[in-house]
């Protein structure tokens, strides 16, 4: 794709608006949906691979017809965001793939409550253009947004005019260190971080479906203050911090961190094919309630690492001792004989993992 212009969102922000270099109309996307980017920005220019939520509206409504909008924080050691920040210009071409990942806003009326810490504002942006465009008066959405100061506020004018487009949203911004000039009321309405209390105060349903993007620390907080309230897992969404997930960022199973020894999933036992994670010595059914081997690794707490869980990263590769899978979505490339990406394979048949 070719760059169409760059437009700096915030003191660390910018974003970089893409058109197909041929012309050619885009592929269609969902909101929470991001893009694979490979750009030359390793050492000696050697090929970096990162994901980017798509930050624009999914309709393609003007002036998103027709291009896609990533929007980039730079990060003081984030080898491509620099990269990208020094060098993205109009006419510059890169490499990406079609939009893709299952991050996405459920379908129906059940209240929606939108949370984001700093650059995980990207997804959440398409979602507001998609309830914008979608939701009845009658649909309760929240969106909570913490930033560290104003300086720091990406698309503060585009989500304000956003919430005026949804009638039944209400919005609170968090700021963590307001500047000087921050005036809270105006550019924030509380100092301090998001919590669940100050969900409940505004009156969130407990029965609310939960979407969260932002640093992982902030992730696990939300996620493990929301449980403690009470919400069921199936209700909290989350998206791992859209710019700079990649080769460098892996991400520990938490249940492997906690050393707890591989097990049985919890829940009812399924009548699928047998999967035998061979170093942990279990062998269990799969149930297609699992989008992916990789689900069913982490429900039986079996050490495993992933980071972006669509088949770009690699980073969850595993020994395929035997059996067959088939991709879905299909990698961005594949890995090599004999391995498997879990995050993204189902069983076809019986199969050995060495894991
Ligand atoms: S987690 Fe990235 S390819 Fe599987």
């Amino acid at each position: 794709m070719r760059v169409a212009r760059t437009v700096p969102e915030s003191e660390d922000v910018t974003s970089i608006w893409l058109e197909a270099a041929d012309g050619a109309a885009l592929p269609p996307w969902r909101a929470g949906q991001h893009i694979a980017v490979r750009a030359g920005a390793g050492k000696g220019g050697a090929d970096e691979i990162r994901m980017y939520s798509l930050s624009g509206d999914p309709a393609l409504h003007a002036p998103f017809a027709n291009a896609y909008r990533i929007s980039v924080k730079r990060e003081d050691r984030g080898v491509v965001s620099r990269y990208l920040h020094a060098h993205a210009a109009a006419g510059m071409t890169l490499d990406v793939s079609a939009p893709r990942g299952a991050f996405g806003l459920a379908a129906g009326e059940t209240p929606v409550v939108l949370v984001s810490a700093g650059i995980g504002v990207t997804p959440m942006l398409a979602m507001l253009y998609a309830l914008a465009e979608d939701a009845g008066p009658a649909r309760q959405v929240w969106w909570f947004h913490g930033a560290r100061d104003g300086r720091h506020h990406a698309f503060r004018e585009e989500l304000r005019a956003l919430a005026a487009r949804c009638p039944g949203m209400r919005t609170h911004v968090a700021y963590s260190r307001p500047g000087d000039e921050d005036r809270a009321g105006e550019a924030f309405d509380l100092e301090g971080r998001l919590s669940v209390a100050r969900m409940q105060a505004d009156g969130v349903p407990r029965e609310a479906n939960f979407y969260l993007c932002g640093p992982l620390p902030f992730l696990r907080d939300m996620r493990a203050q929301l449980r403690a309230w009470g919400v069921p897992d199936e209700h909290i969404h989350e998206e791992i911090f859209g710019a700079e997930i990649g080769r460098n960022a892996r991400v520990d199973n938490p249940a492997s961190a906690l050393s707890i020894a591989p097990h049985l999933p919890d829940g009812p036992a399924g009548d699928g094919p047998t999967i035998a994670f061979v170093r942990s010595g279990l062998r269990v059914n799969w149930s297609d309630r699992y989008t992916a081997l990789l689900d069913l690794a982490e429900a039986c707490a079996v050490p495993v690492r992933w980071s972006c869980r669509t088949g770009v990263c690699h980073n969850c590769r595993a020994n395929l001792l035997d059996g067959k899978i088939r991709y879905a979505p299909q990698p961005l490339s594949p890995p090599p004989d004999g391995t498997v990406l879990l995050c993204c394979a189902k069983p076809e048949g019986d199969v050995q993992l060495e894991l």
